[in-house]
């Protein structure tokens, strides 16, 4: 047992994450369209872009992201802790791989069966196989949703053009500039009439950020609003699948561009940085 640890340790030390790009989903408010762009985000990546990706649910708590594919929920992220292999727990789905999250408790971190430095090892090994890994998270911002943002070199804010959601993501960001001088924002407007609604809302926000803070947002695309994502829900596929000329499968495409566009950035041993951040290590 000694032996395995040692040997997955000097393993990790000699090949790290650099060249996997991190990117978290985060929002203010609940309900914006997280979870629906990262699944549709991940599928677009992996089956257009040909790109290796990881999903990871970390919405601890109230972890959704396997209704959306079909996924057996109680293989889930939980059992990393108690000891189950990771290649074990990761599943399938339309092209990319998942980590499924679990519902229900909060005493996670509590959960010490296996060292936490075991579970790090095993998730920087396994992160080095994908070119992107998408975390999607819970509204709002505690401390863990907090530590995978200042974790991440990229995250993506999710708002609505209603003020409310406008409000929360403004708080969002505050909080993590003024806590830990993280400003690495890239802001998507969902359930917008049109380009223009998205726009604006954006530029609310920006103007906001820059008086107030200080710093620099940027607007990574506008999705519309749309009956055929509902629609596509309802049947538990994906609007990517079944619309795939949808507007909002379109944007989505067109971010997806975006992000090949930017050079990748040296990314050293995210979950040992995650962890750190949470305490834990
Ligand atoms: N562009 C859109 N057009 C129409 N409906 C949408 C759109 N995006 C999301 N929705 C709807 O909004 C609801 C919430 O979506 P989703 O679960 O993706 O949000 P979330 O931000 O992940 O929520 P939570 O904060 O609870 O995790 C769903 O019912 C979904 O169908
Ligand atoms: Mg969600």
């Amino acid at each position: 047992m000694i032996d395995q640890a040692s040997g997955l340790r000097e393993l990790v030390s000699k090949s790290d994450t650099k060249n996997s790009k991190f990117i978290t989903i985060a929002s203010g408010k609940g309900g914006v369209g997280k979870t629906n762009f990262a699944v549709n985000f991940s599928y677009i990546l992996a089956n257009e872009f040909k790109k290796r990706v990881l999903l990871i649910d970390a919405d601890i708590g109230m972890a959704n992201v396997h209704l959306f594919l079909g996924l057996d929920k109680g293989k889930n992220i939980k059992h990393l802790f108690t000891g189950e292999k990771i290649e074990n727990i990761i599943q399938h789905a339309a092209g990319f791989d998942v980590l499924v999250g679990f519902s229900g408790i909060d005493d996670f971190f509590e959960m010490e069966d296996v060292s936490i430095q075991t579970v790090i090892n095993q998730l920087e090994l396994v992160s080095q196989e994908y070119d992107y890994i998408i975390i999607d998270t819970g509204a709002g911002i505690d401390e863990k949703v907090a530590s995978f943002l200042r974790a991440s070199h990229k995250s993506y804010v999710i708002t609505t053009p209603e003020p409310t959601a406008l409000m929360d993501a403004y708080a969002l960001i505050k909080t993590l500039y003024n806590l830990y001088k993280y400003d690495n924002f890239k802001i998507v407007v969902n359930m917008c009439k049109n380009k223009e609604e998205g726009e604006q809302t954006f530029n609310k926000l920006k103007i906001s950020t820059n008086k107030f803070l200080g710093i620099d947002i940027e607007l990574l695309g506008v999705l519309p609003f749309t009956n055929n994502l509902r629609q596509a829900v309802k049947r538990k596929e994906l609007v990517a699948v079944l619309y795939p000329k949808d507007g909002y499968t379109n944007s989505i495409r067109r971010i997806c561009k975006e992000e090949l566009k930017v050079e990748s950035v040296t990314h050293d041993k995210f979950w040992q940085k995650l962890f750190d951040f949470m305490g834990k290590n």
